[in-house]
């Protein structure tokens, strides 16, 4: 016998319950359950009135609420966690019956609990979901995996809850098979990261350079936010710049510890940039920057250390400097950006994914985190030039690159100068002349590892793979 509720959601934390309501509100009959049974009676006594939820005591219940051919959303813990709940109910539920899972799971267990389930009968689809409890509930940015055919039955669903970009379309597409999903959700947040780091080095700059207070830095965001940075992390950036801390009067961003924490999707990111070979190099500065902010010791040790003090800047001085910072700012954003969508390129490649970029660009212009307003001209670079190598390889990025350079190696040469770090426009800058250097070094490397272990290096002038005999009279002998 089948139910009435065409979706279910179990696990009913925040992000969880604002999801069940989000399909409620939209008008579905959505089955809720959750671990402890008080969780889902205060979700219907609270929102009961939004629309149709049943609620359901058992994973026996819960399954005999959704009609056929089932879908539940999983909205536990990553890891863990997440296979305990999918060994709960994958024996209660038939073939062609779908169960999703919301949370920001690793793409690997993704695929593996894919094929585990596919060889039962069931569809599992990984689900990255961007937005936070605000997105969960008025509508998120949806990155689904797994088959065409689960698509088939849950896009509909998803597009209605979804967030709607500018020109109307909901922010969900089909992203590829298996752990696709969740892959893209992974990188949006490597460039989530990128991109917070790269707005804290523009305000640390402003401070220290341009002796802004937080307030006038505040100011300064919601100026950027109406030009071509406009975005949601610049938005709420100005919004906790210009917080003052009740208990002090201090500025807030003044009285928070100094120390950034993360739940690892930054990290992950990195860690299968690496595996891939694709140069993230920005998102990893964002990755380290966390990390070397939490060594309080270490840099409690080493606050004696010599370095230049800043001087301070004339008004007029400061204002040039800050509109210099906002090229730099600019022009590192479009490397990490360049970066993650070569990342999710290279994933798409290794595991035949084929995931369409302008899509992926498509549906982070709403709902998610990294929502922003050029995302609407990376979709249209990959849309019209299909195979385009890179980011910077369409005419407007590179020309608005080129444009900001100067401003931007500027903004360098200052922190250095002046001892601010800056590893993510500095390392994004590095990215951008190595890309378009003529000759790199990576020869005289390719020597050296020849040198010591007969490593093999190849020829500009002629095919093959040869061998110096370093040790000996120094003749070069073919390997093929
Ligand atoms: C989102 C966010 C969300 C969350 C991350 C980041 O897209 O809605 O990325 O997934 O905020 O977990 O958290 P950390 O900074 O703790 O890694």
């Amino acid at each position: 016998m089948s139910g009435t509720a065409q979706i279910g959601v179990t696990g009913l934390a925040v992000m969880g319950r604002n999801l069940a309501r989000n399909f409620a509100r939209n008008g579905f009959t959505v089955a809720v359950h959750n671990r402890t049974a008080s969780k889902t009676r205060s979700l219907v006594e609270e929102f009961g009135d939004e629309g149709t939820f049943v609620p359901a005591e058992s994973a026996e219940e819960f399954v005999a609420a959704l009609e056929r051919p089932r879908r539940l959303i999983i909205m536990v813990k990553a890891g863990a966690p997440t296979d305990a709940v999918i060994e709960e109910f994958a024996p209660l539920l038939e073939e062609g019956d779908v169960i999703i899972d919301g949370g920001n799971a690793h793409f690997a267990d993704t695929r593996r609990r894919e094929k585990e389930l596919r060889e039962r009968g069931i569809h599992f689809v990984g689900v990255g979901i961007s937005g936070g409890e605000e997105g969960a509930l008025h509508g998120p940015s949806i990155m689904p995996g797994g088959s065409v055919e689960s698509y088939a039955s849950l896009g509909p669903l998803l597009e209605r809850i979804a967030a709607k970009a500018p020109d109307g379309a909901p922010t969900v597409a089909h992203i590829g098979p298996d752990g696709a999903g969740h892959f893209v959700k992974m990188v949006h947040n490597g460039i989530e990261y990128a991109d917070m780091q790269l707005i804290a080095e523009a305000y640390h700059l402003l401070r220290a350079v341009a002796g802004y207070s937080p307030a006038k830095i505040a100011e300064t965001f919601r100026t950027w936010n109406t030009g071509r940075l406009d975005s949601y992390l610049i938005e709420i950036t100005a919004e906790v710049l210009a917080h003052t801390d009740e208990a002090t009067g201090k500025p807030f961003v003044d009285i928070v510890t100094d120390q950034a924490e993360q739940k690892g999707t930054g990290r992950w990111t990195v860690q299968i940039a690496l595996d891939l070979g694709v140069p993230v190099s920005g998102i990893a500065e964002a990755v380290f920057a966390r990390s070397l902010s939490g060594h309080a010791g270490l840099r409690e040790a080493s606050r004696s250390l010599p370095g230049p003090t800043a001087a301070p800047l004339s008004e007029a001085d400061a204002a040039r400097f800050a509109d210099q910072v906002e090229q730099a700012l600019y022009a590192s954003k479009i490397v990490s950006y360049t970066q993650g969508f070569h990342q999710i390129q290279a994933g798409s490649d290794e595991y035949d994914w084929n995931i369409d970029l302008g899509s992926v660009a498509a549906i982070w212009r709403a709902g998610c985190i990294i929502r922003a307003a050029f995302l609407d001209r990376i979709r249209e670079a990959y849309d019209t030039q299909r195979e385009l190598p890179s980011l910077l390889s369409d005419k407007q990025f590179a020309e608005e690159i080129g444009a900001a350079q100067e401003d931007w190696r500027a903004v360098v040469a200052t922190a250095v100068h002046q001892g601010v770090p800056t590893p993510g426009f500095a390392a994004a800058l590095s990215y951008y002349d190595a890309l378009r250097a003529e000759r790199l070094p990576a020869a005289l490397t390719q020597g050296q590892r020849d040198f010591f272990g007969a490593h093999t290096y190849r020829r500009t002038d002629r095919e093959g793979s040869f061998h110096t005999l370093w040790g000996g009279d120094r003749s070069e002998v073919s390997t093929d």
